[in-house]
């Protein structure tokens, strides 16, 4: 076996010197290490010499087997090594060409502007508190003086879940909750998604609002006005026209909507607002002789479109690439 081996071993050092490419070095490998090589035959004839002779073999032959494993995995290396630099001076590769770029995802054109409206109500003390989408009535309806036969609790209006839960048809569902949470005086604004059985090109079954809500002592219409008027100019970074135009809803009195005026002039309205009504001030145990409460709620999509001045709402929610590179 020693003869043998030795013998093998200098053939095994040429022919290794002869391999080209790897088809030669798999060959090598399994002439010498297969099922079929000579290693293995004399390990399968171990079983049949004795004990201390069989010892001292099979340590030969797995020292042996160790070696020609290192000269394969040496040899590999070498013939990749070699390939890359042939590659690098065949004329075909041009390292001056461009890489390929990945591609940087970015903020939702949505997120982006809420996420500005959060950062100016932040500045100004507010708490940005988020309630739960899946609603109870009591919170959505029952709590904001919306009477049982208002249209918008109808099955064709909201999501029903069951007869107590509905998929918050507005932000306003969150002001109890914050009443509940942090007490008075707070200000507050609840950033969100808000649900309404609707679809054309300006409504979208869901869609964002911002609901604000301040209670303290001597709050006015005039506070309300003075915060809704400088967010509208922080948001549009320019001195755009903005009006107050009365409307009404079942938990402000008085109530306003407020417009801005679009590039072609008209008024687009943006935001519902008003005094807190003083049966929801009474439903949030709030002592109206000594505090006061406003309150308002503004799409994002509606702010989104006239500050990007797109036409069709269901842009923000198709996920097209091209759309929404531009947001970037
Ligand atoms: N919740 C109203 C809506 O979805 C918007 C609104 C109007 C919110 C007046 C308010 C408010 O807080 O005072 O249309």
């Amino acid at each position: 076996m020693f003869n043998s081996l030795n013998k093998i071993s200098v053939t095994i050092k040429s022919e290794i010197k002869n391999i080209k490419d790897l088809t030669e070095l798999n060959n090598f490998k399994s002439k010498y290490l297969g099922k079929k090589s000579i290693i293995t035959l004399y390990f399968s004839k171990l079983a049949l010499v004795n004990i201390p002779e069989r010892i001292q073999c099979s340590s030969i032959l797995n020292t042996f087997k160790r070696k020609i494993k290192h000269k394969i995995i040496q040899k590999k290396s070498s013939l990749r090594n070699r390939f890359l630099s042939d590659q690098a001076q065949s004329s075909y590769l041009d390292y001056s060409l461009p890489g390929r770029r990945i591609e940087r995802g970015s903020l939702h054109p949505i997120t982006m502007i809420i996420n500005e409206i959060k950062e100016i109500f932040y500045q100004w003390g507010f708490v940005i508190y988020s309630g739960p989408e899946l609603e109870n009535i009591y919170y959505n309806f029952d709590s904001l003086n919306i009477p049982i036969n208002h249209p918008s609790r109808s099955m064709g209006d909201t999501f029903w879940f069951d007869s107590n839960h509905v998929l918050r048809t507005q932000t306003s569902s969150a002001q109890m909750r914050i009443l509940k949470k942090y007490s008075y005086p707070i200000k507050a604004i609840v950033p969100g998604k808000v649900f309404r059985r609707d679809f054309d090109h300006t409504h979208t079954p869901m869609f964002h609002q911002i609901e604000g809500l301040i209670v303290d002592k001597s709050i006015s219409f005039s506070n309300l006005k003075w915060i809704l008027k400088n967010l509208v100019i922080k948001i549009f970074k320019k001195n755009i026209k903005i009006r107050f135009r009365s409307s009404y809803f079942p938990f402000t009195c008085p109530s306003a909507e407020v417009d801005i005026q679009n590039k072609f002039g008209d008024w687009i309205e943006i935001l519902g607002c008003g005094m807190v009504h003083p049966n929801v001030l009474k439903n949030f145990n709030i002592d109206r002789n000594i505090y006061s409460a406003c309150a308002f709620g503004m799409g994002v999509e509606r702010i989104a479109m006239l500050k990007y001045s797109l036409s069709d709402i269901r842009y923000f929610f198709e996920n097209d690439i091209r759309f929404l590179k531009q947001f970037v």
